[in-house]
């Protein structure tokens, strides 16, 4: 991803997720502070999905539409805050790819662990990945902003 995707972000952010809602500013400060977890899929010359992801800490999920302000040192995993792709783009592997390529960051940054929240429904897509929900009681208040079907999931890198 560059800068200058960011708009088309925010597109299709806003088309995808209407039910959960980030501002602009949130999105953007996730690219100023780790650029390279942040990647686009690009169709015929047009981006028709992204993956915002970065290091984290295990067990801790940040609140939806609000500021990191950094990132954690030591950090203990890499967190895939949120991957959409538009319908045009969908059923050609990309989230297999994208599995991959977050392990590869992962392993670049010395991160042993994944983390995710999945949302509508998409934890079975996740577990093909080697990501295991993990229930985790001190967590429910912040995966209650994610929606119902919020689950928090972390895979070995
Ligand atoms: C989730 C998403 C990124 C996957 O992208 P994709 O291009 O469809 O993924 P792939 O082609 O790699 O995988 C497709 C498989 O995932 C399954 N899948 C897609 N969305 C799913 C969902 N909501 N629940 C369960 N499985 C789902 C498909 O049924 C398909 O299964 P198949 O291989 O048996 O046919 C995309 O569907 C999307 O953007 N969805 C809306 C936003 C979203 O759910 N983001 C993730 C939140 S954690």
């Amino acid at each position: 991803m560059a800068e200058s995707d960011l708009q088309k972000v925010n597109e299709i952010a806003t088309e995808i997720h209407t039910s959960l809602p980030e501002r602009p500013e949130v999105f953007a400060e996730k690219f100023r502070l780790f650029p390279k977890g942040c990647l686009i899929l690009d169709s015929d010359g047009g981006a028709v999905g992204y993956a915002i992801s970065h290091p984290w800490l295990l067990n801790s999920v940040p609140p939806l539409d609000a500021f990191l302000n950094a990132l954690p040192e030591p950090a203990h995993c890499l967190y895939l805050h949120d991957a959409a792709i538009r319908p045009s783009g969908r059923g050609q592997s990309a989230a297999k790819h994208l599995a991959a390529q977050l392990r590869t960051i992962a392993t670049q940054e010395n991160l042993e662990n994944l983390a995710l929240i999945s949302v509508y429904g998409t934890d079975s897509l996740w577990s093909r990945f080697g990501f295991s929900t993990v229930h985790e009681p001190s967590l429910a208040a912040k995966l209650a902003s994610y929606g119902p079907t919020a689950k928090y999931m972390v895979a070995p890198v």
